[in-house]
């Protein structure tokens, strides 16, 4: 399990699978193996030394396949470093703010707080209205999203790389202790 990270996420059109391969990416240059896979599609948490779990935000909740990964792993996610990412808002500035201090799914919290993930975040995200059903895009216009990709490559890759330096601040302090 040494040196292996899963970068676990859940989406529906894609721009938070590209949010978890850039992590993947970043943790993979800074000397981690990085699987990056769907939440649906990890058979066991045994082989990595951390997680990050991200989803695409809609409707205020996460998805549901993120949702179940989190119920069905709780013991296992408790034991190792976890972190988590939600992607969505589209607009400038920040996430949170844009979401009217919406940070993390309130019927999850509790199931965080047992957890305690390291870090908490909330990427930007995409609105493409090509991509959308006829009721998605009635939402989208009635509630006047701007439309685009938002998301901010800069601060994800900064992101990643916390991740990075943290496992490997945890692995130095096992070395030390006897
Ligand atoms: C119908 C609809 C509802 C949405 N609701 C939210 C929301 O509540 N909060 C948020 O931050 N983003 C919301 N979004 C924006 C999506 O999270 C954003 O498009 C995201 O990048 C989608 O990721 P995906 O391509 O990985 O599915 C919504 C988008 C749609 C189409």
């Amino acid at each position: 399990m040494q040196n292996r990270i899963l970068v676990a996420y859940a989406t529906k059109y894609g721009a938070t699978e590209q949010i978890a391969v850039k992590i993947g990416d970043v943790l993979h240059q800074t000397g981690f193996k990085a699987d990056v896979l769907p939440v649906d599609q990890v058979e066991t948490l045994t082989t990595y030394q951390a997680v990050v779990l991200g989803s695409a935000v809609y409707a205020g909740q996460w998805r549901k396949e993120a949702v179940a990964f989190l119920e069905n792993n709780e013991k296992r996610l408790a034991q190792i470093p976890v972190w988590f990412f939600s992607s969505g808002p589209t607009g400038q500035g920040d996430p949170v703010q844009l979401m009217k201090g919406w940070r993390f799914p309130e019927a999850q919290q509790p199931i965080a707080d047992r957890i305690r993930p390291r870090d908490i975040t909330f990427f930007h995200g995409v609105l493409d209205m090509k991509k959308l059903n006829l009721g998605e895009k009635l939402i989208v216009k009635g509630f006047k999203a701007p439309l685009g990709d938002f998301r901010d490559w800069e601060n994800i890759t900064h992101w990643a790389a916390s991740i990075a330096e943290a496992v490997k601040q945890d692995v130095k302090q096992a070395q030390l202790t006897p």
